[in-house]
Order: C-alpha cells, then sequence, then structure tokens
C-alpha cells in the first residue's frame, strides 16, 4: 500500500492555507511519526492524507488511485483514520463501538461474519479491552477509551492505518503497550503505520521515517537519528537540548538544558511563533 501526498494544500477557510503546497510519500508497510508543535498541521496532513479533506489544489494518492475519487467503503477497507479527539456515539457500548470497524467489510446480505466476530475479538484482546466490552464508551477513563477507538481501528484491519496521538491519555506501560502493538501489526501484517505523537524519544524508538512539521511545512524528514538533531529542536520546538544516543536503543534522547525556553528566547526562537 502506497500512499502519497502531491503538492497538497489544505485549509479550513477560503484563503487561508494550513499546508501550502506539500509532497510527502509515505513508505510502505513501515512505521511513519509526525512530530511538530502544537497547531503546526499535524492533523490537517493526517486528515488531507485520509480523504477526510479536500484539497484546495494537490491529490492524494493511494496505489496509484486518486483517494477523493474512491468509494467511502471502499476506502474504509484499505485506510482507517483515529482522530485526535474522536466523538462518541451516545449510549455505544465498547463492543459495538469496535463492531463499528466491521462495517466496511459487511454485505446487505450477510450482516455479521464470523469473521466480523473474529477481527472484533482478537482487536479487543490486543487492546486489553475484552474486559470493558460490555462498558458503554461515555464510562470509560480517558486511556481506556482511547484503547476501545485504537480497537476500532484494529478489527476495520485496512492496509494503511492512520492515528492522531494514540498514546494521548495513556501511563507510560500503557503508551509502550499501543506503540509495541503498533509496530507488532505493521511488522506481522506488513500494515503501513502514520502517527503523530509529541513524545520525541517515542518517537524516535518507534519509527522508521519521521517527518518534522512547522508551520504548516515539513522541515525535515527521514531515518529518526537523521532527523532529530539539537538544530532540529531548537529551531521546531524553539528548545535548547543536548541530543545524544539512547544508551538502550542508540536513538536519539533529548535531554532539555535547564532554563531551555530562555536559551531559546535568547538566540531569538520565540520570536517565530512557534
Ligand atoms: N476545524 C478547524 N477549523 C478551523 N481551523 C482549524 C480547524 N482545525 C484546525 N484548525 C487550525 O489549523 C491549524 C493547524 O491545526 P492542526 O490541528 O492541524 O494542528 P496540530 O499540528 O495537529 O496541533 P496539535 O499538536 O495541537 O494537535 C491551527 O491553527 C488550527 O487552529
Ligand atoms: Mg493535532
Amino acid at each position: 500500500m502506497t500512499l502519497s501526498g502531491e503538492n497538497l494544500a489544505l485549509g479550513y477557510t477560503p484563503g487561508t492555507l494550513v499546508v501550502d503546497d506539500q509532497s510527502v510519500t509515505i513508505p510502505a508497510a513501515r512505521v511513519t511519526v509526525i512530530v511538530g508543535p502544537n497547531a503546526c498541521g499535524k492533523s490537517t496532513l493526517l486528515r488531507g492524507l485520509a480523504g477526510l479533506m479536500r484539497p484546495s489544489s494537490g491529490r492524494v494518492l493511494l496505489d496509484g488511485s486518486e483517494i477523493a475519487r474512491l468509494p467511502a467503503t471502499e476506502l474504509a477497507r484499505r485506510l482507517g483514520m483515529l482522530p485526535q479527539q474522536p466523538s462518541t456515539p451516545d449510549g455505544i457500548t465498547v463492543a459495538d463501538l469496535v463492531g463499528r470497524g466491521r462495517h466496511p467489510h459487511q454485505r446487505w446480505f450477510r450482516q455479521w461474519s464470523a469473521d466480523d466476530e473474529a477481527a472484533v475479538s482478537a482487536a479487543l484482546h490486543a487492546t486489553g479491552t475484552a474486559e470493558l466490552a460490555d462498558r458503554p464508551v461515555a464510562e470509560l477513563s480517558g486511556g481506556q477509551r482511547q484503547r476501545a477507538w485504537i480497537a476500532l481501528v484494529l478489527a476495520q484491519g485496512p492496509g494503511t492505518m492512520l492515528l492522531d496521538e494514540p498514546t494521548t491519555f495513556l501511563d507510560l506501560a500503557h503508551q509502550l503497550d499501543v506503540l509495541d502493538l503498533l509496530r507488532a501489526v505493521n511488522a506481522e501484517q506488513r500494515r503501513t503505520i502514520v502517527m503523530v505523537l509529541h513524545d520525541l524519544e517515542l518517537a524516535a524508538r518507534y519509527a522508521d521515517h519521521l517527518i518534522a512539521m512547522r508551520d504548516g511545512r515539513i522541515v525535515a524528514e527521514g531515518a529518526p537519528s537523521a532527523v532529530v538533531t539539537e538544530e532540529l529542536v531548537a529551531s521546531v520546538f524553539g528548545v535548547d537540548a543536548l541530543v545524544t544516543p539512547d544508551p538502550l536503543t542508540g536513538t536519539p534522547l533529548v535531554l532539555p538544558r535547564p532554563g531551555a525556553r530562555r536559551h531559546a528566547d535568547a538566540a531569538g526562537l520565540r520570536d517565530q511563533e512557534i
């Protein structure tokens, strides 16, 4: 599955572009992580790549077909997206929510198959939400709800999965569980995964390919150790940090210097409206 954006321009109000003329190729069967400061356009780019926003110019291609021209059901079988703030339908239970992931696979003449049952059950177990199956989603904790939504995308089982901050609300153990799970899904089933993360060190550990954005533009991309440098952390995040290899993994470890933001101020980095 190859997903790419060509000269994408994305915005919400006429005349104002959030993402302007950006091209991106998502490596197939790899894990890509997008990082960047708040409001730089990460979610907007992800929505554009998922076909949830019509670009004002440019196009998104999935395996060579323009996404805007694919029928919705076919697109949903091939590409799934977990939004940053999904809205939970009223009164729905975890099992029902995850079951919705199977809608694109169902036919009018056969509503619910053994495959659907197996996919839902596997997704509930993989995300540790099986014991929550009968609970209303609205009554869950933030982290439980987040895992239920991840289960929905897993049950949907598309070849390309886009996840906007899948680890928000999760404690460290559950963050690692979710990221390990997504890595396993990528490795065992060769699914293409694209996610937005804020934690640079986890991003560097789990990404094959890292994309750094700022002000609606992709400013660096490539292997995490090539992208996460002191210069990039300063110029993209306005943080003066020591970047050193993680003794456990060799991937970049980002250690903000005491007073890191004051240093950035002195270097004029705050003036750039980060
Ligand atoms: N639905 C919307 N309507 C109008 N403007 C929007 C909408 N969603 C986002 N924006 C604006 O687009 C810009 C980019 O927002 P986006 O959500 O893509 O940022 P982000 O990088 O995902 O940030 P965060 O890290 O806070 O999630 C922001 O200035 C934001 O205010
Ligand atoms: Mg966002």
